[in-house]
């Protein structure tokens, strides 16, 4: 049997117990053991996973920035392998099982469709999306892929052992019943508009490649001034390349709540900051949603606060302002304030004891994490199950962008997450899509 056509049928039969690793029957290292990778973006944040790619085949590189698409050549030491800067070409590329994209915010969704599409794993940078409907289509055909393909979205600090010890501690009782959860994040990068024409492009760069779906936007070197890993600061501020904080740190601290209530879509949300700027996204915002009850916990609300907006200090001797990005759970009992690695629990009133809580045993605590690059390579050659998959990193990214949609109408709109509909506002139905160039399908 081909070496991809293995992959399939192994991918295929899904969590069958009769299926052996890969590992196992091609020998751990072999080359056969392999995946044949494409990496998109080869810069900036795309070196973050030149580590785990050494381990791998990386036979196509895409890049819309030439130069950069040489860096990446070099220090992966493939310079065999193809060179595109047009993803949806790289993507064409023969042999392909799976695809790591780190690219602009406004050709994720993109990326990741047209990968799922055509048979491919994807890790995909955060945020998955950059509009509700983006969101939804991702998931829909993560859906329809579910036993066959392998998804990450790049929300890494999932990683980080203080996300599961946060979810047991809230499952189990710590702070009593859970009544609402709120994630902030402090970084503001304030910018009037997009940035006016300045010079040309230089040779080495397709900037029209670069603009994309979106709308065009003349060039200008600002949006390209950025250090590797941090250049995402110069542009995803902007409607049109990003969601400002929500995408940025607002994937990564939302996920530090999210993995702890078991939520879908919210049924209500309402967003208010500073003024609406069409070309730029608000720098100080705070969003509201309500979440409906699940299978262990009633109805809690939700909420993102961004920009110098934060949720009331709970206790005095607890000052909120000092954790840069950080999620606080309010429960009958009792609140949980936490950052990335660390948490503190502080019960209600003199008379709170405990009592009412049961730690779990050292056994059943939720196993570590292994890498998270590393736990979507091996779904891909194994039981394609990973913590961040598109249906889980789909459903906290549109209720985000569902915030963004209600501080531009600024009312409380009310929605139905199974149709993907505004039940309550016709402006901000509209709002829910974003509008392509020529040329571009969002579901290719
Ligand atoms: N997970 C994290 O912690 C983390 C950290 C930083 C950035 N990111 C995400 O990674 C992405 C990239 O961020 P960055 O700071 O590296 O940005 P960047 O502007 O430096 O872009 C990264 C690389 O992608 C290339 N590129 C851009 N658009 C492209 C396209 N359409 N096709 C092919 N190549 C393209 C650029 O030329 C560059 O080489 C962003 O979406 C950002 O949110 C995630």
């Amino acid at each position: 049997m081909k070496r991809r056509q293995f992959l399939r049928s192994a991918a295929l039969a899904g969590a069958g117990t009769l299926i052996l690793p890969r590992a196992r029957l091609f020998g751990a290292g072999a080359a056969s053991n392999k995946l044949n990778v494409a990496l998109i973006g080869t810069w900036g944040r795309g070196e973050a996973h030149f580590g785990v790619l050494r381990g791998e085949n990386v036979v196509a590189l895409c890049d819309v920035n030439e130069e950069h698409l040489a860096y990446g050549a070099q220090k992966l030491n493939v310079p065999n392998a193809k060179q595109y800067v047009d993803w949806r070409e790289c993507l064409d590329h023969k042999g392909l099982d799976a695809v790591v994209c780190c690219t602009t915010d406004q050709t994720h969704a993109f990326v990741a469709n047209w990968a799922m599409n055509r048979g491919l794993h994807v890790y995909c940078e955060k945020p998955l999306a950059n509009s509700v409907e983006e969101a939804r289509v991702v998931r829909v055909n993560y859906l329809k892929n579910k036993g066959r393909l392998a998804t990450q979205c790049g929300t890494q600090r999932h990683e980080f052992e203080n996300f599961n010890r946060v979810r047991e501690l809230v499952r189990d009782g710590a702070i009593g019943e859970l009544e609402s959860v709120s994630a902030w994040g402090n970084r503001q990068i304030p910018r009037p508009g997009y940035l006016p024409a300045k010079g040309e492009p230089p040779k080495y760069l397709h900037y029209d490649l670069w603009i994309g779906p979106s709308p065009f936007h003349p060039y200008n070197p600002g949006y390209f001034a950025g250090g590797p890993g941090m250049n995402c600061l110069s542009w995803n501020m902007y409607w049109d390349f990003g969601s400002g904080q929500i995408g940025d740190m607002g994937s990564h601290t939302m996920d530090l709540a999210w993995n702890a209530i078991d939520a879908a879509l919210p049924t209500s949300a309402e967003g208010k900051g500073d003024p609406f700027n069409p070309e730029v996204t608000p720098v100080r915002l705070e969003m509201h949603f309500d979440h409906p009850a699940n299978d262990w916990r009633k109805a809690i609300q939700v909420a993102w606060y961004q920009g110098g907006a934060m949720p009331e200090n709970p206790y005095r001797a607890v000052d909120l302002n000092r954790i840069d990005h950080g999620a606080m759970f309010e429960g009958s009992k009792g609140v949980l304030v936490s950052d990335f690695t660390s948490r503190l629990i502080v019960p209600n009133g003199d008379k709170a004891d405990m009592t009412y809580y049961h730690p779990r045993a050292k056994e059943a605590l939720i196993p570590k994490m292994h890498g998270f690059q590393q736990e979507w390579l091996n779904a891909c050659k194994g039981n394609l199950k990973t913590s961040c998959d598109f249906e889980y990193s789909s459903n906290l990214i549109e209720q985000m962008l569902l915030g963004l949609v209600a501080y531009r109408v600024g009312k409380k709109i009310g929605y139905d997450g199974a149709a993907g509909k505004v039940t309550d506002n016709t402006a901000a139905n509209e709002l829910l899509r974003r509008t392509y160039r020529p040329g571009w399908t969002l579901n290719g």
